[in-house]
């Protein structure tokens, strides 16, 4: 049976992710800054003994080290999109951190090294979270030529930051700010299609490098908020925002402890979040994505509808007793 250690495994890709291994009969480590907080959720994602927890900061160097002495596979999901006091900055975790992970791994003679980095970040040189990303990748590949360096889009599931956050404020407010006129393109990839090109690259032992990993179908901003909308059945005003008063609002969320949206953010949202055609994509090595946004959102957007659960087609037309 093949160790993967994950770190980050307790995020949106993470919970997916370890489902897909441990069914697979991969033993897996998470890796979690709180086994208290987030143990729960990993422990039943597999079956009895397919699951170790271990607390550890990305600072406590020797006991990370201590994990790679029995691991085959190491994966990197950590990531942040907004920075914190207290080292949880992003050249820490986008750049530093991997860089020990990828010495480690190689250090270990592990058979594959992956880390999530993100599409995009050749383009946005202005934003301080794409350059982060850049950097990781580049001491990555210096550290291990052969890791595995995946870029997705922005990625959608029941257990999102994205869709979830944007229907909850779509039901909320009467108006929803348009950044550069909603004309940014995105790729969404559906976190299960995600996973699905992890597991293929580990299963098939591919060593593919740089793979963009985009969805089947291309929208703009402004197409993914009407289908949001068409979805929970609601009409709002879709408002372009003028740069200078975007910022300025985001400057005021940036005070949050979590920050809806940040300047670093809408520089971001400046550059379409499309392929390159420089790399390979997920299609190109042999796992295209199978699901579609609207179909998949369909599955899980009926608690932001008139009714909640009764919204659904289950429900209509049916009598409660
Ligand atoms: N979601 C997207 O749309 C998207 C798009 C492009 C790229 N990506 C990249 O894909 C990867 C996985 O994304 P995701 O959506 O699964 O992320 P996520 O849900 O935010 O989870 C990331 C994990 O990172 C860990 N983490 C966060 N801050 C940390 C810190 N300061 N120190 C140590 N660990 C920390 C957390 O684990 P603990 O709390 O358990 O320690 C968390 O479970 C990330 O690298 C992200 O940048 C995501």
């Amino acid at each position: 049976m093949k160790k993967v250690l994950i770190f980050g495994g307790t995020g949106q890709v993470g919970t997916h992710l370890v489902r897909k291994l441990t069914k697979n009969n991969y033993r897996v480590t998470v890796i979690t800054r709180n086994i208290h907080e987030k143990g729960h959720k990993i422990k039943i994602m597999g079956n009895a003994g397919y699951i170790d927890l271990v607390e550890a900061s990305i600072f406590e160097e020797k006991k990370i080290r201590n994990l790679f002495e029995n691991a085959d596979i190491c994966i990197n999901l950590i990531g942040i999109l907004f920075e914190k006091k207290k080292g949880s900055n992003f050249s820490n975790i986008h750049s530093v951190f991997p860089s020990l992970l990828a010495r480690l791994s190689k250090e270990y003679k592990l058979s594959n090294f992956i880390h999530l980095s993100a599409l995009g970040i050749d383009r946005a040189s202005d934003s301080k979270y794409a350059n982060s990303k850049l950097e990781g990748e580049k001491k990555i590949l210096k550290y291990f030529p052969l890791a595995t360096i995946l870029r997705p889009s922005i990625v959608y599931s029941s257990s999102d930051n994205f869709t979830c956050n944007f229907m909850t404020l779509l039901n909320r407010l009467p108006f929803f700010p348009l950044y550069y006129y909603g004309k940014t393109k995105f790729t969404p990839i559906h976190c299960s299609d995600l996973t699905d090109i992890i597991y293929y690259v580990i299963s098939k032992k591919l060593y593919p490098n740089i793979v963009e990993c985009v969805g089947p179908e291309v929208f703009t901003f402004k197409e993914i908020l009407e289908k949001l909308l068409e979805l929970i059945g609601k009409k709002r005003f879709l408002i372009p925002l003028p740069l200078p008063f975007a910022n300025i609002s985001a400057s005021i969320f940036e005070l949050l402890p979590e920050p809806l949206i940040t300047r670093d953010q809408i520089k971001l949202l400046k550059y379409d979040n499309v392929i390159t055609g420089k790399y390979k994509t997920n299609s190109d090595i042999g796992s295209p994505s199978k699901r579609f946004f609207y179909d998949e959102v369909k599955k899980y957007c009926y608690m932001w509808k008139e009714g909640g659960q009764f919204s659904t087609s289950k429900y209509i037309d049916k009598e409660i007793k």
